[in-house]
């Protein structure tokens, strides 16, 4: 320490600081803890000493590295962070329904609800106002129109393409994307069409690609794949492409598993599947390489960008396919995870701010371009509260 500072500290009335006020810190130590609990070890003494003194007497490391110096200020840490967390980087998930003309809130998404049409151009324009610049659209669909074949999902009259062509003439400018699976007008509850207690592949694509064309021709920018079949990617590029649908784009759930963290979404749209579980085709969560299969032969099928689903659980398979893929990748925090941060937060056990903020920063260095949240607005609102810049 320069005597110049030595003195600037003593005349701030810093002076406890000043090395000559300031006793050995290993040596008191040492003393307390020789005191009140009778050790005889003493890091500072011996010829082993695993704490040294240097030139001022005051406890030293020989340390020449110190990683903490990047961290000592604000400032500091600013300039060297290395990755950043926006509101456009987050695509918000939007639940909706016709069953009345109410908003419904979903019992374990705490702060969830089913939209009615009004409302949910509502939350677009919220979500647009903070930064929030992309949309999915999920619909709860009426018992009594779903099918086994869920033909209703391709109905250009159906909730789905009605809530599309809303949103595109109140909020041009906003990114909405749909999710392309049976399941909500399966009743089976299953992503694909059932026969003999089989999801079956090919024929489920076929109805996918016409889902696909449906939602493009009512305005979708991006149409995104949930259903795990193989080769319906590819299907449905070549759909969109010969009905002139070469802009809009595949944001494929590449990497999704069979998982428990799902629960409360299907709730939300009374969609758990009516018999077994969905482990024939959505992936085994003992499995990684599997993943790595599923992305480079969906990449190769012509999809914009990749998904992996759900999300904090699988940050090692987001950060695989990050490795050895180019395109853009999503990442989705899923009903479950959201459900056990509010749960956690509503009972005052986490910091619900801080730990979301975290969580999306977690996504976003493990390698995800896009993060699909439910925490999405109230995210953006909280980054917008700091200036954007997070933990
Ligand atoms: C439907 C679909 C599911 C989710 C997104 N699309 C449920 C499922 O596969 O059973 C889950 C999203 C979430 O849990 O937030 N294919």
């Amino acid at each position: 320490m320069s005597r110049l500072l030595v003195l600037a500290l003593a005349l701030g009335g810093a002076a406890a600081f000043a090395p000559a006020a300031a006793p050995r810190a290993a040596t008191t130590l040492a003393a307390t803890t020789k005191d009140s609990l009778s050790t005889k070890y003493d890091p500072t003494a011996g010829a082993n000493a695993a704490v040294a003194a240097n030139n001022k007497g005051d406890a030293w490391i020989p340390q020449m590295q110190r990683p903490r110096r990047n961290r000592k200020s604000a400032g500091v840490r600013a300039m060297v962070r290395e990755n950043f967390l926006t509101p456009a980087n987050l695509m918000q998930p939007i639940f909706i329904h016709e069953d009345s003309d109410e908003v419904v809130p979903i019992a374990s998404m705490p702060g969830q609800s089913r939209h009615t049409l009004d409302s949910m151009v509502k939350e677009v324009e919220a979500g647009m106002a903070l930064g929030v610049k992309s949309f999915i659209l999920f619909p709860k669909v009426p018992d009594d129109l779903k099918t086994n074949f869920a033909d209703a999902c391709y109905d250009p009259e159906g909730i789905v393409p009605r809530a599309l062509r809303l949103i595109k003439s109140k909020c041009p400018d906003a990114m909405v994307c749909t999710d392309i699976a049976l399941d909500p007008y399966s009743d089976q509850g299953h992503d694909g069409i059932v026969l003999d207690g089989k999801i079956v592949n090919d024929m489920t694509i076929e109805q996918l690609c016409k889902q696909a064309v449906c939602h493009a021709e009512a305005g979708a920018d991006f149409v995104g794949p949930s259903d795990m079949m193989d080769g319906r990617v590819g299907a449905i590029r070549m759909a969109l492409d010969a009905e002139g649908h070469t802009d809009v784009g595949i944001i494929s759930y590449s990497a999704k598993y069979a998982s428990a963290f799902y629960g409360p979404f299907r709730d939300a749209l009374d969609s758990h599947p009516g018999f077994g579980d969905k482990k024939t085709y959505q992936q085994d969560p003992a499995n990684g390489r599997e993943a790595l299969i599923e992305a480079s032969l969906d990449a190769a099928e012509g999809a914009d960008m990749l998904m992996v689903k759900p999300g904090v659980p699988y940050l090692d398979v987001l950060y695989r396919i990050r490795e050895t893929v180019d395109l853009p990748l999503a990442a989705y925090h899923v009903s479950g995870e959201y459900a056990m941060i509010k749960a956690a937060a509503e009972k005052g056990w986490v910091d619900e701010r801080a730990i979301v903020l975290e969580t999306l920063m977690c996504f976003r260095r493990a390698g995800a371009d896009v993060i699909l949240t439910y925490y999405a607005k109230d995210a953006a609102t909280w980054m917008n509260d700091e200036g954007n810049v997070c933990l």
